[in-house]
């Protein structure tokens, strides 16, 4: 009987402790709304659909990958930023941790009007490296971590799909020179070193397309 009642009250303060962290956990959307219309919105578009190719569009993005960029872009306990793009440093700067998690939240719950492939002749390249990579020179399919259809997986897989192609691909170009080094054990780093800017201007334009 003492036993069971052990149990049960270790049961209930684990809940507590869930159900206050929960609490504690709960991002502020009004702050980050707020927030979004007055500073990121000049370039992400308030609701996260930017208008121009070098701003990704965050609308719809996973929350967790969303926040994990913002840390990344600040640069933590005295080390220097594990993604280092001069805009986005001096844009974080000043963001608490809470409000990183705002504004990861609030974006990913805007909804993405995303782009369209345009070219036409690289179509077949691009969707050949999505759906299968190229086993010879060990480029595994981009589907195997962001989906068949682009959308990504929570926590760690951003969704590619409806990107801008100039973004993805300049990100898969930064990967590959090594200077965008913020990837888990240098998952991207590897793939992009093994492709040509053809495939990658090719798979890029193939993901802006994507559902
Ligand atoms: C002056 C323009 C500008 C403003 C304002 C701005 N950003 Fe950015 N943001 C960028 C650019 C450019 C990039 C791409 C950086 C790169 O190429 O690595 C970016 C990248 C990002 C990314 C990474 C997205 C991804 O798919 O990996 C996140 C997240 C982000 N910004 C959030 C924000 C938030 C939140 C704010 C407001 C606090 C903000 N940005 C304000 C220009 C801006
Ligand atoms: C083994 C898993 C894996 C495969 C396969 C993979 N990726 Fe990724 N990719 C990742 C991870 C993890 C990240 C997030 C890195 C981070 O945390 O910043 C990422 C990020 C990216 C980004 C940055 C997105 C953004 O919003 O900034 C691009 C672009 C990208 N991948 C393109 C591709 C393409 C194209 C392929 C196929 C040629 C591919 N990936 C295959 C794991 C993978």
């Amino acid at each position: 009987m003492i036993k069971r009642s052990l149990l049960l009250s270790l049961l209930l303060a684990t809940g507590a402790v869930q159900a206050q962290d929960k609490t504690a956990a709960q991002p502020d959307l009004a702050k980050a709304k707020l927030t979004a219309e007055q500073i990121c919105g000049a370039c992400h578009g308030a609701d996260g659909n930017s208008q121009i190719p070098a701003n990704p569009k965050l609308a719809g993005q996973h929350a967790e990958y969303l926040y994990k960029q913002l840390r990344n872009f600040k640069g933590e306990n005295g080390q220097p930023a594990e993604r280092n793009n001069g805009i986005m440093a001096g844009m974080v700067a000043g963001l608490s941790d809470a409000d990183m998690k705002g504004l990861a939240a609030h974006f990913s719950s805007q909804t993405l009007k995303p782009e369209v492939a345009k070219n036409k002749d690289s179509i077949t390249l691009g969707q050949k490296l999505w759906r299968a990579g190229d086993v010879s020179r060990g480029i595994p399919a981009c589907a195997a971590c962001h989906g068949p259809a682009g959308a990504g997986l929570p926590a760690q897989y951003p969704r590619l799909a409806g990107q801008f192609a100039e973004y993805t691909e300049t990100q898969l170009k930064s990967f590959r020179a090594g200077e965008r080094a913020n990837d888990p054990n240098k998952m991207m780093r590897t793939i992009a070193l093994k492709m040509t800017d053809p495939e990658i201007k090719a798979v890029a334009d193939y993901a802006a397309g994507l559902r």
